[in-house]
C-alpha cells in the first residue's frame, strides 16, 4: 500500500511515546508522577455538567449544529472577552467554536499556507502547531526559545529568505512547555513585525487562566500577566487567538474551544472546518456557556 508523503512527519507522536514510557515504567513497578499530558485531574464544575445533562434530555439538541455554532455561545464568548480584555468583539463574524484548540491550530494552516510557504513556529512548541503545517504542505521555520531571551523568539534573527515566503506565525504564551509568559509589549512587537511582513499572527492561548504571581498566588489582574494578542491588535487586522475550556474549566474530554479575531481568518477557518466537521454537540456548547 502506498501512503501520502505527508504521513511521514506525522509518524512520531510525543503523546504515544510518553504513553509507552509510562506503561513500561508501571510494568517495572515504578511509582510515577505523570507530567506528560496537561490533562486536569479535577472534574468539570457541577453547574457545567448540569447544563450538559439538561441538554441531553432536550431532543432539540440532538441534531446537527451547522455553520458557526449557536448565537448564545458566540455572544457569551464575545461578552466574556470584551469584559476581560477590553477589546470589543463581534459575535457574528469574529467568533468560531472549535473542537478544542488543538483542532483549530491543526486546521488553520490549511486556510493560510500554500505548499512550500513557511510557518514561523516556537521551538519547542505544541505538536499540533507543526502537525497542521505538515498537513498543509508548508515548511516550518523553528524560532528557538532560549532562557537568555526569557523564552521569547528573536524576530530579527529570522532570515530574509524565510520571511519572503512566511505566511503565518504561531505564538503560545503562557507557553507550553517552558511556562514562560510574554508581556503586552512583546505582543505589540509581534503584531508590528507580522504586519510589516504580511504574516498572519496566530496565538494559541490555552493557559490564559493558569498564571501565578511570583509568590505563587493567583494575580489580581490576569490580563497584565497573560495578555491576549487582541490587546495588541484591537482592530484585529492580522490576528486570531485560540482558546480552550480544557485547562481553565477541567473540560479536556469535552473537546470545546473557540477561535476569536480577524473576521476573514474566522471565515476561512470556518470554510476549512465545514469540509471536515459539523461543529460540537449543542449540549457541550451549553456547558461551555455555563462555564
Ligand atoms: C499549547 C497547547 N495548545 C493546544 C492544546 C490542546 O488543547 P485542547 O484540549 O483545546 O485541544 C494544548 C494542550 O495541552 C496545549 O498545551
Amino acid at each position: 500500500m502506498q501512503f501520502a508523503q505527508r504521513l511521514q512527519p506525522l509518524q512520531a507522536n510525543v503523546f504515544a511515546d510518553m504513553d509507552q514510557a509510562k506503561v513500561k515504567a508501571k510494568a517495572l513497578g515504578q511509582d510515577i508522577i505523570d507530567l506528560s499530558l496537561g490533562s486536569s485531574d479535577l472534574s468539570a464544575s457541577d453547574h457545567v455538567v448540569a447544563a450538559i445533562e439538561t441538554s441531553l434530555h432536550d431532543p432539540s439538541t440532538h441534531g446537527y449544529l451547522l455553520f458557526h455554532g449557536t448565537q448564545a455561545f458566540r455572544q457569551a464568548v464575545a461578552k466574556g472577552y470584551s469584559q476581560r480584555f477590553g477589546v470589543p468583539v463581534d459575535p457574528e463574524t469574529e467568533v468560531l467554536p472549535l473542537i478544542g484548540s488543538q483542532e483549530g491550530t491543526a486546521h488553520l494552516p490549511l486556510a493560510i499556507l500554500n505548499p512550500g510557504d513557511f510557518a514561523l513556529l516556537l521551538d519547542p512548541g505544541y505538536p499540533s502547531h507543526a502537525g497542521g503545517v505538515y498537513l498543509a504542505g508548508g515548511q516550518i521555520y523553528p524560532m528557538p526559545l532560549l532562557a537568555e531571551n526569557q523564552f521569547l523568539p528573536v524576530f530579527e534573527e529570522i532570515p530574509a529568505s524565510v520571511l519572503a515566503q512566511a505566511r503565518m506565525m504561531v505564538l503560545n504564551y503562557p507557553h507550553n512547555p517552558t511556562s514562560a509568559i510574554a508581556p503586552l509589549s512583546f505582543f505589540q512587537k509581534a503584531v508590528a513585525f507580522c504586519r510589516q511582513h504580511d504574516v498572519v499572527l496566530v496565538h494559541d492561548f490555552p493557559y490564559a487562566d493558569l498564571v501565578f504571581s511570583p509568590d505563587g498566588t493567583a494575580p489580581a489582574n490576569l490580563n497584565t500577566l497573560a495578555p491576549s494578542v487582541l490587546q495588541a491588535d484591537p482592530h484585529k487586522e492580522i490576528s486570531i487567538e485560540l482558546f480552550t475550556f480544557s485547562k481553565s474549566y477541567n473540560m479536556g474530554g469535552f473537546r470545546i474551544g473557540y477561535a476569536i479575531g480577524n473576521a476573514q481568518l474566522i471565515k476561512a477557518l470556518r470554510q476549512i472546518k465545514a469540509v471536515v466537521d459539523f461543529n460540537q454537540y449543542r449540549g457541550i456548547l451549553n456547558g461551555a456557556i455555563a462555564a
